[in-house]
């Protein structure tokens, strides 16, 4: 594969952005989604100019046959695609509607699993896909049990997503991400506390390396599950939290 391109769906906030930053500097060619009209146009101008900036509902079938073909029609094929929009609707327990649960499964699921189905054609053989869980799929955190099955169905369906695209040289993967500092998990704080700045102290304080991840922390590990060094890698989850949920 002599181009790398990849297609990075959330990535015009947090983790997405940083990856998209990574793998620009890296010499991919980048497509970000995003959802909402002002955060597409703040990343339209934080982004380097030659980012692709797409809006593109991942609950709309039609948005993602659109955006598959913008980027087929741009960039040719895929060497990556990044699944990683996502949503989090903390709740406590009496407060879930059906709205707010479907809301949640069509983003961080269904979204997920039609967006890599309608990619397959852009796919190049030997290409990368990466998918975002996160730690609170396999383990406990308050108010998200909603994001906690919609991650972890998608990752029950790694491995066989893993031996379907294999045939291809297709890789697929995992990455969970600990609590990291980016403007979901602030605005999930936000709904129970003013206090954002010492929830997070709090919350750095009991991670075995005393921080949160930053988003280009959990960037990092995207960049190695794209690249060739992760050529043998399939079907895997890689937990980035340093150390979070170690202890019993
Ligand atoms: N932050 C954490 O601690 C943490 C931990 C574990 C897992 N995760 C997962 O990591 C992923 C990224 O989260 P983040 O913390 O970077 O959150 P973030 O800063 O809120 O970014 C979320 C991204 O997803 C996009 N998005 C949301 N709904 C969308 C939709 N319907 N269609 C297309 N794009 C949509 C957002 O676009 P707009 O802004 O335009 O809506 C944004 O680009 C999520 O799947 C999240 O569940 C995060």
């Amino acid at each position: 594969m002599s181009e790398r391109t990849a297609l990075i769906t959330g990535g015009t906030s947090g983790i997405g952005k940083a990856a998209a930053r990574t793998l620009h500097e890296r010499g991919y060619r980048v497509a970000v989604t995003g959802q909402r009209q002002e955060s597409v146009a703040r990343a339209r101008q934080e982004l380097p100019d030659d980012v692709l900036v797409l809006q593109s509902d991942a609950r709309s079938p039609s948005d993602i046959d659109k955006l598959v073909s913008e980027v087929g029609r741009q960039f040719g094929s895929l060497t990556t695609l990044f699944l990683n929009a996502g949503v989090n609707r903390p709740m406590t327990l009496e407060n879930w509607d059906e709205s707010g649960y479907d809301e949640v499964f069509a983003v961080n699921t269904k979204g997920v699993f039609f967006t890599l189905v309608k990619a397959l054609p852009l796919l190049a053989d030997g290409a990368s896909v990466i998918v975002t869980v996160g730690i609170g799929a396999t383990r406990s955190l308050t108010g998200s049990s909603v994001a906690a099955g919609s991650h972890g169905a998608v990752l029950a369906m790694i491995p066989t997503l893993a031996l379907e695209l294999a045939p291809r040289g297709i890789r697929i993967n995992a990455v969970s991400p600990g609590m990291t500092d980016t403007p979901m998990t602030r605005a999930s704080i936000r709904t129970a506390t003013d206090d954002v700045a010492g929830t997070m102290t709090a919350m750095a304080e009991h991670n075995p390396f005393g921080r949160l991840a930053t988003p280009e922390d959990i960037a990092g590990t995207v960049a190695f599950l794209a690249s060739d060094d992760a050529a043998y890698i399939t079907g895997q989850e890689i937990v980035v939290s340093g150390g979070a949920g170690l202890a019993i």
